[in-house]
């Protein structure tokens, strides 16, 4: 059996100060290129409501869609460490249906970690996740679930009075029981205080490059669509223009009837078509 990235081994990484990747990805097949490329980290983030469900928000994912797509990266990547995203009103509702809900995580898609987008009214269900025995990433910073009340989402922790609230919440998540960080679209500042000061890994998304960690999604990566994104997601490739350009090729290789080139035919044995014509007889 392969060693998974543990939380341990994460920990050392923050202890020794060894910065790691993470990547937010959703499916088997990118899941598996992102693992062989040696990133540490799948996140399988409920951004998966708009880059594979097309919608305009996180809101609309599943329980049940958000752990069958955790169960393929976890397929494709079984070194890496797994982090799944609990989705929206999978743990609003009560303290008991988050534990039920992360345990789906754990015990449907073998994953290693859930991610939980924390406001101070969100303490007790990290500890009680956590006591459950399940490692917590708590999201704190821009969280996207809250869309729906804010109306936009916009830079937090500009002004000293915010920033000082942020970082008494990681301090609470921490202290909840928090194994891991994870701070969005946040003043440079604020995360490096917060990653200066945290006994545990944080992960910017956004937030700078103080701290341990950086996540993007893995359409921005990629250079996937040519939809606007978030100032911080930097595009390290254009692969909208190179796959646009197989596919165009394919379409006017299908038109023209090049594709496909009789090697990429199946054929009938030796005589077989002899012995159909005559059964057709022809
Ligand atoms: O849903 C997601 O992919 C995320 C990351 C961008 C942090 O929450």
């Amino acid at each position: 059996m392969s060693k998974r990235i543990s939380i341990s081994d994460l920990l050392d990484a923050h202890q020794t100060g060894r910065r790691f990747a993470v990547v937010s990805c959703y499916d088997y097949t990118t899941a598996k290129l992102v693992a062989e490329a040696g990133i540490e980290v799948l996140l399988v983030g409920d951004s998966a409501a708009q880059v594979i469900l097309g919608h305009d928000s996180t809101l609309p994912i599943t329980m049940d869609f958000m752990v069958a797509i955790t169960d393929a990266v976890r397929r494709a990547a079984p070194e890496a460490c797994l982090v799944a995203d609990m989705p929206f009103l999978s743990y609003h509702t009560s303290v008991a249906d988050a534990v039920k809900n992360a345990g789906r995580f754990f015990q449907e898609a073998g994953a290693q970690v859930v991610k939980i987008e924390c406001t101070a009214a969100h303490l007790d269900i990290i500890r009680a996740v956590s006591d459950a025995g399940m490692a917590v990433m708590a999201h704190i910073g821009i969280r996207p679930q809250r869309v729906a009340k804010l109306g936009r989402l916009r830079a937090e922790g500009v002004t000293a009075e915010h920033a000082i609230e942020l970082i008494e919440l990681a301090r609470k998540c921490v202290d909840a029981g928090a194994d891991m960080l994870l701070v969005e679209g946040t003043a440079r500042e604020v995360a490096a205080v917060i990653t200066k000061e945290s006994p545990v890994p944080v992960i910017s998304c956004g937030s700078g490059p103080d701290c341990d960690a950086q996540v993007l999604i893995i359409s921005d990566i990629l250079g996937l669509s040519s939809a606007p994104k978030p100032k911080f997601a930097k595009s390290f490739a254009q692969l909208d223009a190179i796959i646009h350009g197989a596919l165009r090729d394919y379409a006017s290789q299908v038109r023209s009837g090049q594709f496909p080139a009789d090697e990429l035919c199946y054929h009938m044995k030796p005589g077989q078509l002899e012995a159909l014509n005559r059964m057709l007889g022809q």
